[in-house]
């Protein structure tokens, strides 16, 4: 059964027990629905204790029910039977609450929490807004401002803010369950509290509201369900809690069934699917005690900014003294800068700075489970690398690169106990990039892959696992797109034309004002390699303008030009004169959606191209790539969902 009750004395406890996060299915709401119901008409019971199962107390609605119809009983009539039960009801909460679970708790008349409930209203990061009252119910427990940043802007509540904001009545150390009951007790000789939905607003302020408007509007960047369950919100607030519900369950309804929610939803499976791949199950990952990283570049930094911040000690190596000293340098700033934010404390900056040695000889690896090669991308030094990391680490030491372009099999050739090398390809900033993507050779054991994959969990990436490819998954599509965008330049379209479009898709930046950031010399590099291989590589657009010096805002202008110390594109006649035999001859006007269609339709091809070559094994892999490490937007899915949804 979905939702046991055992009788204690004259208090039930309820729980719902629906592996493996308690969502709200049909059967939780019909016999959560039922039960309110025999509870009200049995006169033994004189209070109801509700809680979760497990390390949960729920998990929100059922997100696999949403790609099927609304199916009776719905979760708001069940909330608000609840709420509308004769006898108190409490939830002892445990672990999270989340979505629907916070709004079940809600419908209840009392909360009893551990410091380690968590709150919150996650809906929006699915396309979604509460649709069970939540919009409502929250702004009268808690104070409108809080409540607002719970419903549009992702603030979790733990249990011990929760209870000073009102939202918990009885904080308690003991087993939750045992003090809710006791708590029961103590409510059932009182009379029952106005329900949530009778309340008034808590610190309803005009101002407030108006900055919260503002607030929301500049997070919610281009999402839309910020603003709708913000807009839900405040007609609650304005014009009553029935008017604010109904717009509330019609906004959720209307967004249930929009592509950007399907988008959202199949983003969300795919992640929390990614570092658990079904062929390694049954492999045991290798500890990952500590870390060495070798060449201490921004990749490098960051690759042991994203260690150190997962708690995993690091070793960092550098060829000379002042390099090693500029890198711990870097290490700090970056730590500094995220306790000036806010998110750790000076006390954590130590801790995490502490965690790191220098080393100039590899010897210092010897007690490492893994060492992470970030150099220079050049065969030959990493070749090296590898040699001496063999000698100085131990037999069972796992040794991988961080290679983008390289043939891992080329790195790795005639390396002893080869099939502990692996490629896990960082993007940059590390800390911040949650890609990864994991490259195996054909000799690397699964041991060694499983653990790269737990490796990923533990850093909060998402890992996808490439097969061996010029450029693996990613920048090979990223090529892709690129030669389609410069094509487009030859028939005639703007620059700037193709950059707008992109960006009113969702990108942050178009494909050439991403080139400028970038830099245009490393692809330029690698096409002059190849050349230099003998390879036959057409003369681009972009070999046109490194070889006049534009190499992008670092050299002052690359397809567009900048004014000294700004960022701002400009449209650069000096790039058009450069690029004159290139460029269509007549200017030709392509709709924004045409441009987006081109674009984003030879990144779903060359992804199925990918697919189809084994280098990939399904499409929400590519998808999960773009959106995680090329800046996607992630309320399009990626460019496989996109094509198959047409
Ligand atoms: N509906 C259906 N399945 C859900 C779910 C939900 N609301 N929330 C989580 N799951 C599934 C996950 O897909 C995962 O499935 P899998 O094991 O088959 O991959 C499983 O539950 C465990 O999830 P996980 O996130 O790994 O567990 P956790 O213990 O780390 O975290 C939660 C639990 C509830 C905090 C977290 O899953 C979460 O935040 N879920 C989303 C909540 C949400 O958005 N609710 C609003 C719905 S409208």
């Amino acid at each position: 059964m979905a939702v046991q009750h055992e009788m204690r004395g004259d208090v039930v406890v309820v729980t719902i027990n629906n592996p493996p996060v308690n969502a709200l299915g049909k059967a939780v709401r019909q016999l959560l629905l039922e039960l309110a119901e025999e509870f009200d008409a049995d006169r033994t019971v004189k209070a109801v204790v509700l809680t979760g199962y497990g390390r949960v107390f729920v998990g929100g609605a059922d997100i696999t029910e949403f790609e099927k119809p609304l199916e009776p009983p719905y979760l708001p009539d069940v909330v608000a039977r609840i709420e509308g039960a004769s006898k108190p009801w409490i939830a002892a909460l445990g672990g999270a609450a989340m979505g629907g679970g916070l709004e079940l708790a809600l419908g209840c008349r009392f909360r009893v929490a551990g410091a380690d409930a968590r709150f919150a209203l996650p809906e929006i990061n699915l396309g979604l807004i509460p649709g069970s009252g939540g919009t409502q119910r929250l702004p009268r427990v808690i104070p409108v401002d809080v409540a607002v940043r719970v419903v549009s802007e992702n603030l979790v509540l733990d249990g011990r803010r929760a209870a000073e904001l009102g939202l918990v009545d009885y904080l308690t150390e003991l087993p939750v369950v045992d003090a809710a009951v006791e708590f029961a007790r103590s409510a059932i000789a009182r009379p029952l509290p106005t329900a949530a939905s009778g309340r008034d607003p808590v610190h309803l302020e005009t101002k407030a509201l108006e900055e919260a408007d503002a607030r929301v509007r500049r997070s919610a960047r281009s999402a839309a369900a910020p603003l709708l369950a913000f807009a839900a919100l405040r007609t609650g607030l304005e014009r009553g809690v029935e008017a604010g519900l109904e717009q509330e369950r019609s906004t959720f309804l209307h967004l249930r069934d929009s592509r950007e929610a399907a988008a959202l939803r199949y983003l969300f499976f795919a992640e929390k699917a990614a570092p658990r791949p079904a062929d390694l199950r049954d492999v045991e990952p290798l500890p990952i005690k500590k870390v060495g990283v070798v060449g201490g570049g921004k990749m490098g930094v960051g690759i042991a900014v994203a260690l150190r911040n997962a708690g995993i000690p690091v070793v960092l190596a550098d060829r000379d003294v002042p390099s090693l000293g500029r890198e711990l340098n870097e290490l700090r700033a970056i730590f500094a800068a995220a306790q000036k934010k806010g998110v750790i404390s000076l006390a954590d900056v130590e801790a995490r700075m502490d965690g790191v040695s220098g080393t100039l000889a590899f010897d210092a690896f010897s007690d490492c489970d893994l060492v992470v090669e970030a150099v220079f991308e050049d065969l030959a030094v990493k070749r090296d690398v590898f040699s001496r990391l063999a000698q100085a680490c131990a037999q069972e030491t796992i040794l991988a690169t961080n290679t983008s372009y390289m043939d891992p099999r080329q790195i790795s050739d005639g390396l002893v106990r080869s099939e502990r090398f692996i490629g896990l390809h960082f993007f940059s900033p590390a800390q911040v990039m949650k890609l990864l993507e994991i490259v195996p050779t054909p000799e690397t054991r699964p041991a060694v892959i499983a653990t790269a994959f737990e490796l990923a969990r533990r850093l909060g990436k998402v890992p996808v696992r490439s097969g061996i490819c010029e450029g693996f998954i990613g920048n090979r599509i990223l090529k892709r797109y690129r030669a389609d965008a410069e094509a487009m330049l030859s028939e005639g379209v703007a620059i700037a034309d193709i950059d707008a479009a992109m960006r009113g898709f969702g990108y942050a930046m178009g494909p050439f004002e991403m080139q400028d950031m970038a830099g245009l010399d490393i692809s330029f590099m690698h096409r002059e390699a190849a050349r230099a291989r003998g390879e036959s590589i057409p003369e681009t657009p972009g070999d046109l303008l490194v070889r006049a010096g534009r190499k992008g805002q670092k050299s002052g202008g690359g397809w567009y030009d900048y004014a000294p110390g700004e960022r701002t594109p400009l449209v650069s006649a000096d790039a058009a004169r450069i690029l004159e035999a290139m460029l269509g001859a007549r200017p030709k006007q392509l709709s924004a959606e045409a441009i987006v269609d081109r674009l984003v339709s030879a990144m779903a091809h060359e992804g199925q191209a990918i697919l189809d070559e084994g280098i990939a094994s399904k499409p929400s892999d590519i998808d999960l790539v773009e959106v995680h490490g090329y800046g996607f937007p992630r309320r399009h899915g990626g460019p496989m969902f996109r094509m198959s949804r047409r």
